[in-house]
């Protein structure tokens, strides 16, 4: 069976109850129903916003996702959001990992690994993010750096339907940059590669989206990749015009 495509939007710090319109606008133009459109869609809000998201996309095919989340279930973690407070809120997926997260907040790929399994144990599909920043590229780092992440944040016990690999080159992000289309394609394939190596024949089947200044312009051209199964799309999700002519590529 191919790949089931997953375009996920990730809205940042960006999303109060003004936004919603936009996002019932997004899920009424998302494809199909949920048995029968040709991707999976999940928009990433803020944790706030997530109770009201579900109610705004109900019915539809749009599913809705956190960005971050504690390893624990519960504890003593003042301004932390645990995976099952998400669980209840409503997400099905929650992004772990980020380069931001990695960078604001110093998450290391040990804390990514925690809250990876925090969200498999909730139930929720992880969306684990890895990716190197330009000094790393230009040093001819980047698979290594990679290959680390994904060794190091990935749990041993994921699993395709449970784990979304997506690969963000730091340069990228929010910064209409973006790298070839043959440095995706080497990248993604060699993440396949590792993938495999690690854990068999399931290797194959976890889903590698790209991110990194994703846009209407250029999405046709990055799902032509066959190695690349969806996209991670910061800025253009915000917009439904752009988010929904992003599917549309797929
Ligand atoms: O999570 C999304 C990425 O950071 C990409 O953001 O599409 O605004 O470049 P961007």
């Amino acid at each position: 069976d191919p790949i089931r495509p997953l375009i996920a939007g990730n809205w940042k710090m960006h999303g109060t109850g003004a936004d919603l319109p936009e996002l019932k606008r997004i899920a009424n133009g998302v494809d199909g129903t949920k048995s029968d459109s040709p991707y999976d869609a999940v928009i990433c809000t803020p944790a706030t916003l997530i109770d009201r998201a579900v109610r705004t996309v109900v019915g539809s095919p749009l599913a809705i996702g956190g960005q971050d989340c504690h390893h624990a279930e519960k504890g003593a973690h003042t301004g932390d959001v645990s995976p099952a407070m998400l669980v209840e809120a409503g997400a099905s997926y929650v992004i772990v990992g980020h380069s931001e997260r990695r960078a604001d907040h110093g998450e290391s790929d040990a804390d990514v690994l925690g809250k990876a399994n925090g969200a498999h144990a909730a139930g929720m599909t992880a969306i684990v993010c890895v990716g190197e920043t330009r000094e790393e590229r230009e040093a001819g780092r980047a698979e290594d750096v990679v290959d680390g992440q994904l060794a190091w944040s990935v749990p041993e016990d994921a699993r395709p339907d449970d784990t979304v690999i997506a690969y963000e080159p730091v340069w990228a992000i929010g910064t209409g940059l973006t790298p070839s289309m043959h440095d995706i394609e080497t990248m993604h394939d060699h993440m396949r590669m590792q993938l495999k190596q690690r854990f068999g024949s399931s290797g194959a089947r976890f889903r590698l989206l790209y991110g990194g200044s994703v846009k209407p312009a250029n999405a046709a051209d990055i799902f032509a990749i066959s190695s690349v199964d969806g996209a991670l799309i910061g800025g253009a999700s915000l917009k439904s015009d752009d988010f929904l002519a992003i599917c549309a590529a797929m």
